[in-house]
């Protein structure tokens, strides 16, 4: 059996997996991208290497730590080293505009988006749309810089007002608002490019949905948008979907989602999408790192930390 090298920025995403590679006796080493250094002129040690970069690890005081790791997957890879979720994956993870070039490969519709690089082009994208429209930043993660804005006036308020945040790499996305009936969203999480679950996500309370166990103290109380789009909450914030693969949408959706996991050589992700008044569907976000909360997975039994370390486990012996 092979070392398997866990990549990450954050250790408290990375703890509840490390506790199931120990459980099921996985020998690993963690490389945390926050005080490493790569000496490019050895060769990797033996072993399989794992990429949970984050596309928010800014958020967390970690700026260069992507930048690192992008560089990192070259080495591993360029040395033959087999990565899991690697160079491909944090192109993906990085910018949501290869997200959505990748998307439609697989001809899955994505919201309008129009990329800009400053104010004045933000307030000509949203010319092209209709309100309401929502920004965002082309590299987020945890709702980052989402905002909604029903008219010109608010929109120019929020570009020109002094409180303009930019996404980190300076793109920002105009995008159409997809209004959901029921306030949800729906976040279908994938595991050796099989499906795991599906979670419906409720999004009254705002636009931070990150799902793991360490943000959920975020969440309370902690939203961005508090516009009266937003509904009286009636039901929990996460739950999982029963039989998610049997309605007919995950039957379009998931071998598309599959199609593009292949293609795009990624093997663990969680893609995003809304469903519309008329029940057409939008993917707007692929999470190629994710996680998972105990509470919520309780109930269906399934755990998502286990089935990765399991899937681990099961690449780690087959390489020689
Ligand atoms: N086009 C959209 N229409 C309606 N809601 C959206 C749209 N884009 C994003 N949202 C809401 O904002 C949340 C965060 O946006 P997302 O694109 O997933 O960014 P991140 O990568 O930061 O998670 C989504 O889960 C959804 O609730
Ligand atoms: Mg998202």
């Amino acid at each position: 059996m092979k070392t398997v090298f866990l990549i990450h920025e954050n250790k408290d995403w990375s703890e509840p997996l490390e506790k199931c590679l120990q459980e099921i006796g996985l020998p690993y080493v963690e490389w945390y991208m926050v005080n490493r250094f790569i000496d490019m002129s050895t060769a990797p040690p033996d072993g399989i290497f794992y990429n949970r970069m984050s596309a928010s690890a800014h958020s967390r005081g970690h700026r260069y730590s992507p930048e690192l790791t992008a560089g990192l997957l070259a080495w591993l890879e360029s040395n033959d080293r087999l990565v899991i979720n690697g160079s491909n994956a944090i192109r993906l993870e990085l910018s949501k505009m290869v997200q959505y070039s990748a998307l439609k490969e697989v001809d899955i519709q994505v919201p309008r988006t129009i990329a800009a690089i400053n104010h004045s082009g933000i307030l000509e994208a949203a010319e092209f749309l209709r309100y309401p429209i929502i920004t965002k930043h082309n590299r987020a993660g945890k709702g980052l810089g989402v905002k909604l804005f029903h008219s010109e006036i608010e929109l120019k308020e929020y570009v020109f007002g002094g409180v303009f945040e930019s996404s980190v790499d300076g793109i920002t996305l105009v995008q159409d608002y997809i209004e959901a009936p029921d306030s949800s969203i729906t976040r279908v999480e994938f595991v050796n490019q099989k499906v795991l679950y599906a979670l419906r996500v409720d999004t009254s309370d705002g636009f931070e949905l990150c799902p793991a166990d360490s943000c959920e103290m975020d969440q309370l109380g902690h939203t961005i948008d508090r516009s009266s789009v937003f509904k009286k909450k009636t039901r929990p914030k996460f739950e999982i979907i029963d039989d998610f693969t049997s309605q007919s949408i995950a039957q379009t959706l998931v071998p598309r989602m599959e199609r593009l996991m292949k293609k795009v050589g990624i093997d663990v992700a969680a893609f995003e999408f809304i469903l519309d008044k008329d029940a057409n569907c939008f993917v707007y976000d692929i999470n190629v790192n994710t996680n998972y909360n105990k509470d919520i997975e309780r109930k269906s039994k399934i755990s998502g930390f286990t089935t990765i370390a399991n899937f681990l486990k099961k690449v780690s012996k087959s390489q020689k």
